[in-house]
Order: C-alpha cells, then sequence, then structure tokens
C-alpha cells in the first residue's frame, strides 16, 4: 500500500472497523507503525508525508480475521514490562496487574520475600512484574507448556532479570518442593461451556489450556489450593486471579484446604479479580479431622505425580524444585532450576 499516512491509516481504520475491530483507528495507527518499522508518534509528524508501505495490507488481514494486536505486533505490555507475546500462551492483560497490587499490599515488607512462585506462568509477566517489586527475590516460573516456559525465560532475559527467574515445564506444583514467600497464580478459570462464546480473539487464538477450567471454571483452582499449604512459608501469601463471580467458590476451597481467604482486591471495573490467601494462623490451625480429610481429597485429585518429600537433602524453605532438571510432562521438553543461576533451556 502506498499513500500519505494520514491516508493509509483511513484505509486501515476502515478494513478494521468493517471486521468489527472496536478500537480500529488507534490498531489502524499502531498497524501502519508495526508495518513501516517506526514509532507511533513519528506518524502523527508524518500526517502528509507519502510513505510505501507493502506489509500493511498482509497485517491488516490478519487483525481482520480478529487474531489479536499484540500477537501481531508481537508484544504487550504488562505492569510497565515490554514482553513478548505468542501463540503459546495467554496474552497478559491489565486485569492481571491486580495481582501485582495485591501482593504489594499484602507484603509491604518487600526486602523480606526471598521466594516467589509463578504457577502457570504463561509469558512471566506476573513472575516478572513481581521480580521488579520485591529486590531480594528469586522466582520460579511453572507452565505445563513448553513453549511457554521457554518465552517466559526469554523475557526473562530481555529484562535483565534472568539470574533470579528461573522456569520449570510441570503440571502445577507437582514436582516442586519447599516454600515460598509469595506464590503467584493465574489460573485458567473460564466453564469448559462458554469458551466458544466468547470473542474470536480469545476463542479462536489463545490456547484452550490458557483457558478452560473445566465444567464449572474451578478445576485448576482445586489443584492449586490443594497444593498451597505445603508450598506456603509460614507467613507467605497466595494471590489468585479470579473470574468474574469465582470469589466465594475459590475463597470457599481455600477454606477447606486449611488456607485464610482476605478480602479480595477488585479491578478497575470493580470485579473481585484477586484472591490473597494466608497460611492458617497458629490459632486455628489443625481444625482436626474434617480439614485433613479435605486436603487428602482436593491433594489425591490433583497431584498424581510423587510429591518430594522435605526432608531428604533439602530444608523446608529452599524453595527450589527438587531436582535440577525436570522433564516437561509427556514433551521432552526440560528446563533446569537453580536459585541465582540463568534458567537454562535444554529442550
Ligand atoms: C490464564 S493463563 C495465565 C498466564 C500468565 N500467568 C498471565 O497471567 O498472563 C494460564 C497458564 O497456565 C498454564 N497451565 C494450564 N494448565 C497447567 C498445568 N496443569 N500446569 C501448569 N501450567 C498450566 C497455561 O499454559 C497458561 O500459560
Amino acid at each position: 500500500m502506498r499513500g500519505t499516512a494520514r491516508d493509509l491509516i483511513g484505509q486501515a481504520e476502515a478494513t478494521l472497523a468493517a471486521a468489527g475491530v472496536a478500537s480500529a483507528r488507534l490498531e489502524a495507527r499502531l498497524l501502519l507503525a508495526h508495518a513501516l518499522g517506526a514509532e507511533p508518534a513519528s506518524l502523527l509528524l508524518a500526517a502528509t508525508t507519502v510513505l510505501d508501505a507493502p506489509a500493511l495490507p498482509a497485517l491488516l488481514a490478519r487483525r481482520a480475521a480478529r487474531e489479536p494486536l499484540a500477537l501481531i505486533l508481537g508484544r504487550r505490555e504488562f505492569w510497565s514490562l515490554d514482553l513478548a507475546v505468542s501463540p503459546a500462551t495467554l496474552i497478559p492483560r491489565p486485569d492481571t496487574e491486580t495481582l501485582i497490587e495485591a501482593a504489594l499490599a499484602a507484603r509491604p515488607d518487600r526486602g523480606a520475600v526471598r521466594r516467589i512462585l509463578d504457577l502457570g506462568t504463561g509469558t512471566g509477566c506476573l513472575l516478572l512484574a513481581a521480580l521488579g517489586e520485591f529486590p531480594a527475590a528469586w522466582g520460579l516460573g511453572v507452565d505445563v507448556a513448553p513453549a511457554a516456559a521457554t518465552l517466559a525465560s526469554g523475557n526473562a532475559a530481555r529484562l535483565g532479570l534472568a539470574a533470579r527467574a528461573a522456569f520449570l515445564c510441570a503440571d502445577w506444583a507437582a514436582p516442586i518442593a519447599g516454600r515460598f514467600d509469595l506464590i503467584l497464580a493465574n489460573p485458567p478459570y473460564i466453564e469448559s461451556a462458554a469458551i466458544a462464546g466468547l470473542m474470536p480473539e480469545v476463542a479462536r487464538y489463545e490456547p484452550r489450556r490458557a483457558l478452560d477450567g473445566g465444567a464449572d471454571g474451578l478445576d485448576a483452582y482445586r489443584c492449586i489450593i490443594a497444593a498451597l499449604p505445603r508450598l506456603l512459608a509460614p507467613d507467605g501469601v497466595a494471590v489468585l486471579e479470579l473470574g468474574a463471580g469465582q470469589a466465594d467458590a475459590v475463597a470457599g476451597l481455600a477454606r477447606r484446604a486449611g488456607l485464610v481467604p482476605l478480602a479480595p482486591r477488585a479491578d478497575l471495573a470493580g470485579i473481585a479479580r484477586a484472591l490473597i490467601l494466608a497460611t492458617n494462623p497458629p490459632a486455628a490451625a489443625g481444625r482436626g479431622e474434617k480439614t485433613a480429610r479435605a486436603k487428602k481429597h482436593l491433594a489425591s485429585r490433583c497431584e498424581t505425580s510423587s510429591v518430594p518429600s522435605h526432608g531428604s537433602n533439602r530444608r523446608p524453605g529452599d524453595g527450589v524444585p527438587a531436582s535440577g532438571v525436570i522433564a516437561g510432562p509427556g514433551t521432552g521438553a526440560q528446563v533446569s532450576a537453580s536459585p541465582g543461576s540463568a534458567p537454562r533451556d535444554v529442550a
């Protein structure tokens, strides 16, 4: 396509609007800038300059087919971090930043947070944002998708956080031993039957494993919450993202696992978005047979892999995977993880 920036943006806007893209003008400008390899702001100065943009039609066709803008650009900002994104995992959402706000509110003692675990790390957005805020911390990001773990590892390297982050391909926390001061998770929580009705950008382009929370949307919470009592340090907190309307159900699962849910934090739309879970205060600890039975039931449903004990050659509180290199489930992908060393993908 050839024309002045103003004309090209106008044509691109018309194409996108006809395809049902909501912010057609803004996206038209971003796509033209991407096609030219230029900064979007520079187009304002070049409104009447004639430009050649041979890459623009293909980019417009992708967006008109409702491929997410972030996937076309290959980037998305989260908590002021510039992250690479890919079809391997969810594109980070602004709502998810509520988890970082909640973590900062729950752990104002920033220097005391030393070990962070991020379950379902995806791009690594939560872990990397948290490492930026808790300067003394080392973090482990876990994802079942090898390509997501590799993407997150690359993001850590680009942001200069590789020395404090490691990534592991695993089924939630099954192979992890040790305890963490802060555990973050944005699990898949959409009810299976609702996925087909989501906007095309999500239903067609984001991986089902990042969305699908099972029949009631709570499958992943059951697995994650079952593991939290053995993973949280005594003063540790877990912060879980919630789907709209899930706060009571997830808080109920947490209570039955012996955890203490605090008031959820709302996102900018006023939706309860981040649930903070603490370990039992001593007075409330050991609620007896019923709690123990509930924990055992949850654990047996969710953790089929053997969980290494804390007892052998690791201290409780080490907060590291039981093995230095752990194979991804059925994938052959391996990611090594050890505090203080850069993540090493050996797939
Ligand atoms: C909703 S996305 C969240 C990604 C990222 N943390 C964020 O907030 O944008 C959920 C992530 O969990 C991962 N996941 C799904 N099932 C998993 C499992 N059994 N074990 C570990 N990760 C899993 C998906 O691959 C996906 O990257």
